[in-house]
Order: structure tokens, then sequence, then C-alpha cells
């Protein structure tokens, strides 16, 4: 199992997407295993987002990110990261693929609603950000034989 960040974005909160995009992760079968409304800091989003401090559109993405209260999410699957990550689409709204997240409901190549970790490595590191220990909960779902095939001895 891999456990993945979700971020919903200002846009997406302000613009009352939370429920449809988290529906889509709980009807894929993906389990939400940690989730919160928060204000990211000036200094949160500069720890995220540290691998592109010295890009052009950095100082436009923190000040959007840290505009007004955002939805994070611990999302958790078999491959969850690199799920979620074909569930948003491409990171440009205007290019995002119809069907995925972004593409489905934005035009903007910024305000493009939702982050999710790009590996393993990011995830765990991104978790730790911003989930307390205790924040995100190990608990077996009532359908879960149903989600997964565990017949041979191991979930696929
Ligand atoms: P995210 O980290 O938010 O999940 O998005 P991503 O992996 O699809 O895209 P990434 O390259 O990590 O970029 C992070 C965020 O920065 C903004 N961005 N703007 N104007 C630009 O060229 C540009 N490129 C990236 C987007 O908000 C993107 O989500
Ligand atoms: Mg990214």
């Amino acid at each position: 199992m891999e456990t993945t960040l979700i971020i919903l974005k200002p846009d997406a909160v302000q613009r009352g997407l939370m429920g449809r995009i988290i529906t889509r992760f709980e009807d894929k079968g993906l389990q939400i295993v940690g989730c919160k409304l928060m204000q990211i800091s000036q200094d949160l989003a500069a720890q995220h987002y540290k691998d592109h401090a010295s890009k052009p559109f950095y100082p436009g993405l923190v000040r959007f990110m840290t505009s007004s209260p955002v939805l994070v999410m611990a999302v958790r699957g078999i491959g969850a990261v690199a799920i979620c990550r074909g569930m948003m689409g491409a990171t440009f709204g205007s290019k995002a693929a119809a069907g995925t997240i972004r593409g489905d409901f934005g035009v903007s190549n910024s305000f493009n609603l939702i982050h999710g970790s790009d590996g393993p490595e990011a995830a765990t590191r991104e978790i730790g950000l911003f989930f307390k220990a205790g924040e995100v909960l190990d608990f077996n779902r009532a359908g879960e034989c149903w989600i997964y095939d565990s017949s041979s001895g191991k979930a696929e």
C-alpha cells in the first residue's frame, strides 16, 4: 500500500469542488486516511515547493497556495501515487485531458485545482510536512474485500 499527499488548492475550495473531487478518489476505490482544511503558511509553502524555488512561476505559486484555505488529504491504495497523478491530469488546465480532474474542472494554467505527490519519496516527505503523528489513520474498510482481489493471498 502506498499513501500519497493530495491538496485541493484554494481555487477548488473556493469554487465548491471539494465534494466532487473527493468523490472521484472514493469512487476509484482509494481510501482517504487523512483529511483537513487548513491555511498554508509562507514557510510551509516554501518547504513544500522548495524544488521550484528558482523557477519564474514560484512567487506566484506561493502567493496562490497561501491565498485561501486548502484541503489536504492522505490517499491510500496500491500504486496510489501514480493512480492519483493520472486522475489529476496534466499540470495545465488548458492541456489536461477530458476525464481528468484538471481537464474536467478548470481551464487555467496556474489555478490548477489540485496537487499530488510526484513519487513515493515525495509522498513520504510531503505527508510529514502536512500531517502530524496520529492524523493519518490506519483503519479497515468494510468493503475492502470487493475493492482488491485477495484470493491469491496478495491484494491485487
Ligand atoms: P503540483 O506539484 O502542484 O501537483 O503540480 P505538477 O506536479 O503537475 O506541476 P509542477 O511542475 O510540480 O509545478 C507545480 C505547480 O506550479 C505551477 N506551475 N506553473 N507557469 C508555469 O510554467 C508553471 N509551471 C508550474 C502549477 O500550479 C503547478 O501545479
Ligand atoms: Mg509537482
